[in-house]
């Protein structure tokens, strides 16, 4: 059956949301404009909507299999994916195993330095404060969720991370981090939302160390389409 595209909902920094002819459903479509440091830095990445559109039902099916209940029902076109309805829980959760990033320059710490066990940060995710990082009484005292629901979305994220480091290790790709979002759907159940791809993880080369991800373009390091269409290939095999 041939979900039809509804009214504009919402336009994100790299997706629209469209309504669907089915209740309780959604259509995002993947835009190929890349933004950094909280918008501050802006651009585009070409095929970059379809890269992520492409990775993320792929990399859903995965998590769907090991038991992770997800948003993702269908992959719609090159750009399209129909997802359920969620409400949007408004915490960035991150995972790391490797450090990189906002935590190597928050902390002082090594960049490459191998953290174990995993690392799990909470982020409010709010634009105009800039995503601040949270502790959980941060998230009781902002009433952003219920002790109960963050103890879930923490255990969804390390049981995620169990599933995807050796996916990547498979194909040559080591998982340094990786940031989700979780919603409730119409019946009040907690499910991985969002997407996850190049923007959304820390990916190094195996073999050279190089960065395969969205840092190409945080850190002008050139040939991210390059970069891009390579994890595609490696994790679509297309
Ligand atoms: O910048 P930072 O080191 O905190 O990022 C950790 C991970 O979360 C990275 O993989 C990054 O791509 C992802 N992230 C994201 N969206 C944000 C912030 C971070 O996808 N707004």
């Amino acid at each position: 059956m041939k979900t039809v595209k509804g009214a504009l909902i919402y336009e994100g920094k790299a997706k629209k949301l469209f309504e669907a002819d089915r209740s309780d459903h959604v259509i995002h479509y993947f835009k190929d404009d890349a933004t950094a440091f909280n918008a501050q830095k802006r651009g585009t990445i070409v095929e970059k909507g379809v890269v992520n559109n492409k990775v993320s039902e792929r990399l859903f099916r995965l998590l769907q299999e090991g038991g992770v209940p997800t948003h993702f029902v269908d992959r719609l076109s090159d750009r399209e994916m129909l997802t359920r309805r969620v409400r949007i829980i408004p915490l960035e959760v991150v995972v790391r195993n490797i450090v990189a990033g906002s935590l190597a320059k928050r902390l002082g710490l090594k960049e490459g330095d191998r953290i174990e066990p995993p690392l799990v940060e909470f982020y409010y995710k709010n634009d105009s404060l800039g995503d601040p990082l949270i502790t959980d009484e941060h998230i009781r005292l902002l009433n952003v969720a219920e002790p109960t629901v963050v103890a879930e979305v923490k255990q969804w994220t390390l049981r995620v991370n169990t599933l995807l480091t050796p996916f990547f290790r498979d194909r040559g790709m080591v998982l340094v981090d990786f940031k989700l979002e979780f919603g409730f759907d119409s019946q009040g159940k907690v499910v991985l939302a969002d997407e996850i791809s190049p923007d959304t993880c820390r990916l190094w080369d195996q073999k050279t160390g190089e960065s395969m991800d969205k840092d190409r373009f945080r850190k002008d390091l050139g040939r991210i389409e390059e970069a891009y269409q390579e994890v595609l290939k490696r994790v679509c095999g297309t």
